[in-house]
């Protein structure tokens, strides 16, 4: 049995590892980090309530733990949100992209032995997509995607031959914005009843803070997704619509498969949403600025960055550079996490096979990173591939360079 003296040594490490992570450099691009403010729900009671009275019904107080900030969620959640999204209907309960996944197609995807059309995965769709769809009961359709576009000689077969009920975009891994208009125009043309969903979990941040498009203005009907990857919010995952209708259905969906919808994180979104309101457009503009120059430095330093013909290396937060065969890969990311700068090694991005570094500045920008904190990360990959500088040093280097955080630092 695990005595309290064990019980210490594990709060120790806790307690070390967080000290490091602090002054950490992060550039996994499907993460990101909750300022001062969101942090703070997340250590107050409201972790142990459940909150299910959403219409504040007086006569409806099942759970009362709840009920003091109830509206904390119902307004300032959901008010902040649907600001950021131009989104009168706003869905904060999905636990995470994966479950925002689920919810929208169990209330999009209609009955079972419809279709659900997803992006190809070797193409950078998310890995869980498709199987999912089969595991609802549908049939399962993907369409390849390249540089952001759909193909459309494909996308339009699927259309005619399946009138698929919901076409779910869900791409992942990708240096290029996704074209949305074009798929909603193709839908119009040849399967106007199908819906169109737009999973943006890894550019939400980008998306709400209106360096990318909103999918909602190029025609989905609706679109969500995780809240903690470009986006500075907790663990969670949002769903919008302008359709009364469909937000009927997406509650419907999500009444029956989420009960538990992890009420302190909630409030922490609505506080990160609030946050993000003064300071999104300059985040996200940051973001893909820092983005566009870490490219330029690495590939100009000599390091293969993934890039198109035209030079085009990335016009979202990902950033993508070939190490060489998975020793070497591991052996630069080890280097480079002995400096508190973590990477991360993906070996299935689109048209890159092999173990390939794909790396968000997302993170960095959050906490602060502009351009001189970009050319010192920049030489901190340089040592790393000279093994010079042994130090530990790097991600303090990187970190001094930075500026003020995105975030309102007076509560910090
Ligand atoms: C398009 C898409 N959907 C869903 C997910 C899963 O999100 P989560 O890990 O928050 O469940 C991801 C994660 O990368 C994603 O890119």
């Amino acid at each position: 049995m695990t005595d309290i003296k064990d019980l210490r040594v594990v709060l120790d490490r806790f307690r070390a590892q967080q000290r490091r992570s602090d002054v950490a450099v992060n550039l996994v691009p499907s993460e990101n980090r909750l300022s001062p403010l969101a942090q703070m729900p997340l250590s107050t009671d409201y972790y142990n309530r459940y909150f299910f009275n959403d219409a504040l019904d007086p006569g409806f107080w099942q759970f009362r733990g709840g009920q003091d900030v109830a509206d904390v969620e119902t307004d300032l959640t959901i008010g902040h949100l649907s600001r950021l999204a131009d989104a009168p209907y706003v869905n904060p309960r999905p636990i995470s992209g994966l479950s925002a996944m689920m919810i929208a197609m169990a209330g999009l995807g209609g009955e079972p032995g419809g279709t659900v059309v997803s992006v190809e995965a070797a193409s950078g769709g998310h890995y869980a997509t498709a199987g999912m769809a089969r595991r609802f009961g549908f049939d399962s359709a993907t369409v390849p995607v390249l540089r952001g576009q759909v193909n459309e000689e494909r996308f339009s077969e699927i259309l005619r031959e399946r009138q698929p009920d919901l076409v779910y975009l869900d791409l992942q891994n990708s240096r290029h914005e996704l074209e949305v208009s074009r798929v909603a125009e193709l839908v119009r043309a040849h399967s106007p009843r199908t819906l169109l969903h737009v999973d943006c979990s890894h550019t939400l941040g980008l998306v709400l803070g209106g360096a990318l498009g909103n999918p909602l203005d190029a025609g989905a009907d609706t679109m969500g997704g995780s809240t903690h990857k470009s986006f500075p919010g907790p663990h969670k995952g949002v769903l919008f619509t302008r359709s009364a209708e469909l937000h009927q259905r997406l509650k419907d969906a999500q009444f029956t498969m989420l009960s538990s919808h992890h009420f302190a994180e909630t409030l922490a979104l609505g506080l990160a949403a609030a946050e993000f309101r003064h300071f999104g457009p300059a985040y996200a503009e940051q973001v893909l600025a820092n983005a566009r120059l870490f490219s330029k430095l690495l590939a100009a330093d000599g390091f293969d960055v993934a890039a198109d013909e035209d030079g085009h290396t990335t016009s979202t937060h990902q950033v993508w550079v070939t190490i060489g065969d998975a020793e070497r890969t591991d052996r630069f990311s080890a280097s480079l996490y002995d400096h508190g700068i973590r990477v991360n090694v993906q070996v299935d991005l689109p048209g890159l096979p092999g173990p390939v570094l794909r790396l968000g500045v997302n993170e960095l920008t959050f906490i602060g990173g502009r351009e001189p904190a970009v050319h010192a990360l920049a030489r901190e990959f340089s040592n790393a591939r000279a093994g010079v500088r042994r130090d530990g040093g790097g991600s303090r280097r990187v970190r001094e360079q930075c500026g003020p955080p995105f975030h309102f630092v007076e509560f910090s």
